[in-house]
């Protein structure tokens, strides 16, 4: 028996809906399976907790998170409580604190779930976006002075460093590679930002010397939004900052269908730490408690973290298992349907029950 533990941190809003199902799909696996075990921890961190304690984590919650194999994680984000104080006191100092470097976010779209791009279907559109994911504009640096008065400041230092921008890209470049297309899209702003970004192009070459059967192109980051609409064909892997890429994956998954669908990976290539695995989605006021919340994002994660875990057999079994549930119609109101997050799991887990390959 290969057993893993795993910290479940459902947080806010719909993240203890989809990370409850994701855990009711694991449990099918491991049954389907018969030689994995997933031995899952809970944790109520999240904005509750921030209101009981002052805070959204213990002071050792990375010391409590350290032995586990891996993290899935919900979602943060209370309607009464900061963005700035969910996000920083969650989810970025996990994957700071235990430098997963590399957020890798893949995209397609499924069966049964349309683009709203006009004659895009099925293969069309098959994209991993490559995040770097401990510094840039996400670094922490920066701060206010003279609060309030008319003359105050506010400073956000983007910080890219060569051994930041070394790492993200030889990932990038060999995950490229891993894809049957080889073809890697490097995206920056390096026309308007003259510092950090012509750094980054520079790597890129450096890098793309190592990889010489993978092909690379560069864009600015706002071209990039064009060609995602206009061409999707034509792109393979991106690679990009913390902040670019936070806002071309959400883009990325309104073209798959739906935010809903839409997973991602915080890695730590190197292995030194538990990696975490989540929906891009936040919390979503709008739709908790309703229990309409798609699950697929976070059974498309959980997928990832089995990959990262060394079980490529589980994780495919379930990506085919949600790829028959959705062909079948059985989908969320997000992406056109009328099923419940439950009906859609339950279809999910009796997927794999049944499956015999
Ligand atoms: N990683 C994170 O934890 C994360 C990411 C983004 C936003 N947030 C936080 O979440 C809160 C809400 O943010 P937002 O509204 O900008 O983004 P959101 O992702 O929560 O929701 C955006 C829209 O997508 C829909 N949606 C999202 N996930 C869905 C799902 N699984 N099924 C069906 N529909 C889904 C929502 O109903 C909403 O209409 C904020 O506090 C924000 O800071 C957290």
């Amino acid at each position: 028996m290969r057993t893993y533990k795993i910290a479940a941190i459902p947080a806010d809003g719909i993240g203890p809906e989809v990370i409850e199902a994701g855990l009711e799909v694991l449990s099918a696996l491991e049954k389907r399976d018969g030689t994995i075990k997933f031995d899952v921890e809970t944790f109520d961190w999240g904005s509750d907790y921030y209101k009981q304690h002052g805070v959204m984590m213990p002071d050792d919650g990375l010391e409590q998170l350290k032995p586990f194999d891996a993290i899935y994680f919900g979602a943060v984000g209370a309607a009464d409580v900061p963005d700035h104080i969910t996000l920083w006191g969650l989810r970025l100092p996990i994957c700071q604190g235990f430098d997963q470097y590399a957020n890798v976010r893949p995209t397609k779209i499924i069966p049964g779930v349309s683009s709203p791009l006009k004659d895009v279907g099925v293969g069309d559109l098959d994209w991993v976006i490559v995040r770097e994911n401990s510094e840039g504009e996400y670094s922490g640096h920066g701060g206010r002075a003279h609060k309030g008065m008319p003359e105050e400041v506010g400073t956000e230092v983007s910080i890219f460093t060569r051994v930041g921008v070394t790492r993200i890209m030889r990932y990038a470049f060999a995950l490229a590679q891993s894809r049957p297309r080889k073809h890697l899209t490097v995206v920056t702003k390096s026309n308007a930002q003259r510092f950090g970004m012509v750094m980054w192009d520079e790597i890129a070459a450096e890098i793309a010397a190592e990889f010489p059967d993978v092909t690379w192109d560069k864009m600015l980051v706002d071209a990039m939004t064009v060609r995602m609409v206009k061409d999707p064909k034509s792109i393979d892997t991106i690679v990009a900052t913390n902040l670019h890429a936070d806002i071309l994956s959400d883009l990325a998954g309104a073209l798959a269908g739906s935010l809903g669908v839409a997973p991602t990976a915080n890695i730590d290539p190197e292995k030194r730490f538990p990696s975490m695995f989540e929906p891009i989605h936040g919390s979503a006021f709008d739709i908790t408690g309703k229990g309409i919340a798609n699950p697929v994002a976070s059974f498309w994660t959980a997928s990832q973290m089995l990959d990262h875990l060394g079980e490529p057999e589980a994780s495919a079994r379930l990506m085919r298992a949600v790829e028959r549930v959705c062909a079948d119609g059985i989908v969320t109101p997000d992406v056109g349907g009328t099923a419940t997050t439950s009906e859609v799991t339950d279809a999910v887990c009796e997927a794999i029950r049944r499956e015999n390959i």
